[in-house]
């Protein structure tokens, strides 16, 4: 018997695609535009411009140190946390900005996603003009998840100066292995604490905060009770991401 398809395609107000989940009875991203709300609700909200002009300071002040030192690849990679990578968009959209800034930059990415089936969906995708150079590098990733079942454990696509690894496994699980005080920046991006609330609960808030070095940023697009008191009980300061099309902006939250 054929497989049921549960993603169903949508076209959102930017031209980007998205889909929505018939399991989980919600979209991935809003009407406004997936790649409008990863480069808002994400990207933007949490500094990855001002993290990629911070590390390219760092390395100039390396290179005008040791003049031995080759390229800047010498430098450290700015680390970013996605969780619940999709289609990808969140991290695509914050590699794009940051080689904007610094094209030498390297890159480190921890992706956490339990369906490898949203992930081979990356490949239907039409994307902006200017998203294109990085869309093909995510697709690479999807290439590889066709051959891959339900059940294995990591996806990695590796470059000079990009490593995006996938772990494919609930999320709840995956977090627990990963190093503390380590990231940069997190995209925290669950379906909803209604249809999701498995990764709303304050035990997987805090495993994720844990992760996060102090001073980085994590985004996310509610502002459900839940989110706030989460974020906050995990040491957290609270701010308010863009509205964009909404009454309020999510949860943007500050380790501490
Ligand atoms: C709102 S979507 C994420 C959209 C994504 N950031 C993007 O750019 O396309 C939520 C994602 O959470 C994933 N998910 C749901 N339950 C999960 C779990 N327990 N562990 C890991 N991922 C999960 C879904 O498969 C879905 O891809």
């Amino acid at each position: 018997m054929a497989e049921e398809n549960i993603y169903l395609t949508e076209k959102t107000q930017d031209g980007s695609i998205s889909f929505k989940n018939l399991e989980f009875n919600e979209s991935y991203h809003s009407i406004i535009g997936a790649y409008t709300e990863a480069l808002h609700k994400h990207v933007l909200a949490c500094k990855i411009v001002e993290l990629a002009k911070s590390y390219d300071k760092k390395t100039i002040n390396l290179r005008n140190i040791d003049n031995n030192a080759e390229s800047s690849n010498s430098s450290e990679p700015i680390k970013i946390l996605d969780v619940c990578f999709g289609l990808g968009y969140n991290s695509g959209v914050a590699i794009e900005k940051i080689w904007e800034i610094n094209p030498e930059q390297r890159i480190e990415i921890i992706a956490l996603e339990s369906d490898i089936g949203i992930i081979q969906r990356i490949l239907e995708l039409e994307i902006p003009e200017n998203y294109q150079d990085v869309h093909k590098k995510l697709t690479s990733l999807s290439k590889l998840a066709p051959k891959m079942e339900q059940g294995s454990e990591i996806l990695k696509y590796e470059e000079e100066k990009l490593v995006i690894t996938v772990f494919l496994d609930d999320a709840r699980n995956s977090v627990k292995s990963l190093a503390n005080n380590y990231f940069d920046a997190v995209f925290f991006d669950p379906f909803s604490p209604k249809s999701c609330p498995v990764l709303w609960t304050e035990e997987f808030i805090q495993d994720v905060v844990n992760t996060a070095n102090t001073g980085a940023y994590i985004s996310t697009y509610s502002s459900a009770r839940i989110a706030k008191d989460g974020f906050a009980n995990a040491g957290c300061e609270l701010f308010e991401g863009p509205k964009l099309n909404r009454r309020n902006g999510g949860v943007l939250a500050k380790k501490i």
